[in-house]
């Protein structure tokens, strides 16, 4: 990993509550520069309610945001954004009429003695895929008639116009087959070797080992272990997302490893998140 020294955003005593519910409770959450972190947790974990933190969406009740060592507020979108946050969120809000320069860059358009620079833009836009190593049949294909990844990939693309130093994605493979997941985990490594702090929420463990430098485990709301995901087990990460030992994953393992006749397997292991295994302040 080639993580700089200090992170580049760092949030930390983070409480958001909606009205009975109290969404998240003391989160802590770090991204380096050159750096994927997998946000994961179980539905109604808080991760969508981090992200909307961080995006300026819906700001927390209490807490502290540092960008760049300095303490800053986010309180709206456009907050986030001039700091240099992008967010992809899951309905990626391409218009599917329009061709792939027109969605990249809608809302931003080049202009040329005030009429569009359509061979600019349509140059930047080859070189922009091009450096992600984005392949589509054409620029000029309206984004209707792409694949998921490739307008997944296109809202990433679109994303990094606005020349940010972290992304955050929210569920970027959710929708998408075995081919265009590799696709669009390969273009989250280009944002990682561009130097970008990547944040990406998935419910997928094996997206997770294949890109995460670091794992953050949200449990109710509340942090629930930091791991590497070299040195952890699927079973431990879903251990820490699912808050038991004991679940249909550490069972199989169990009986799987067992020897014959030996039933209580598994079953009087310590339920603490291994010590050795976190990564907490010091990674
Ligand atoms: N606008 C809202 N009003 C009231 N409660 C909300 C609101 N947004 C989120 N919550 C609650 O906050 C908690 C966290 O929700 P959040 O959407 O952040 O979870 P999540 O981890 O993103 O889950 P999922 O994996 O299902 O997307 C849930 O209990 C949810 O019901
Ligand atoms: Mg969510």
């Amino acid at each position: 990993m080639t993580a700089a020294d200090s992170p580049v955003l760092a949030l930390s005593g983070i409480s958001k509550r909606f009205g009975a519910v109290q969404a998240l409770t003391d989160v802590s959450l770090e991204v380096y520069p050159g750096e994927v972190v997998a946000l994961v947790g179980d539905n109604g974990a808080g991760k969508s309610t981090l992200i909307k933190v961080i995006a300026g969406v819906g700001p927390a009740d209490t807490g502290e945001i540092r960008w760049e060592d300095r303490p800053v507020n986010i309180t709206k979108p456009a907050d986030a954004t001039g700091l240099g946050i992008a967010t992809v969120y899951q309905d990626l809000a391409l218009c599917d009429n329009l061709d792939v320069v027109a969605n990249l860059f809608l809302g931003r358009e080049l202009t040329r003695t005030r009429v569009l620079d359509e061979i600019g833009m349509e140059k930047r836009s080859r070189e922009l895929l091009g450096s992600l190593s984005v392949r589509l049949p054409s620029v000029r294909v309206p984004v209707a008639g792409l694949s998921g990844g490739q307008r997944q990939s296109v809202a990433i693309a679109r994303s990094l116009l606005g020349e940010p130093k972290v992304v955050l994605l929210d569920e970027p493979t959710a929708a998408l087959g075995v081919a265009q997941t590799a696709e669009v985990l390969d273009l989250v490594e280009r944002l990682r070797e561009r130097g970008l702090g990547v944040i990406l929420i998935s419910h997928n463990l094996a997206d997770v080992k294949a890109v995460a430098d670091r794992v953050v485990v949200l449990r109710l709301g509340r942090n629930a272990g930091a791991f590497d995901p070299d040195q952890t087990s699927q079973e431990e990460i879903v251990q820490a997302i699912t808050g038991a030992l004991d679940n249909a994953v550490t069972r199989r393992r169990a009986r799987s490893e067992a020897p014959p006749g030996d039933s209580a397997a598994g079953s009087s292991v310590d339920s603490s998140v291994d010590e050795d295994r976190e990564l907490g302040g010091e990674g």
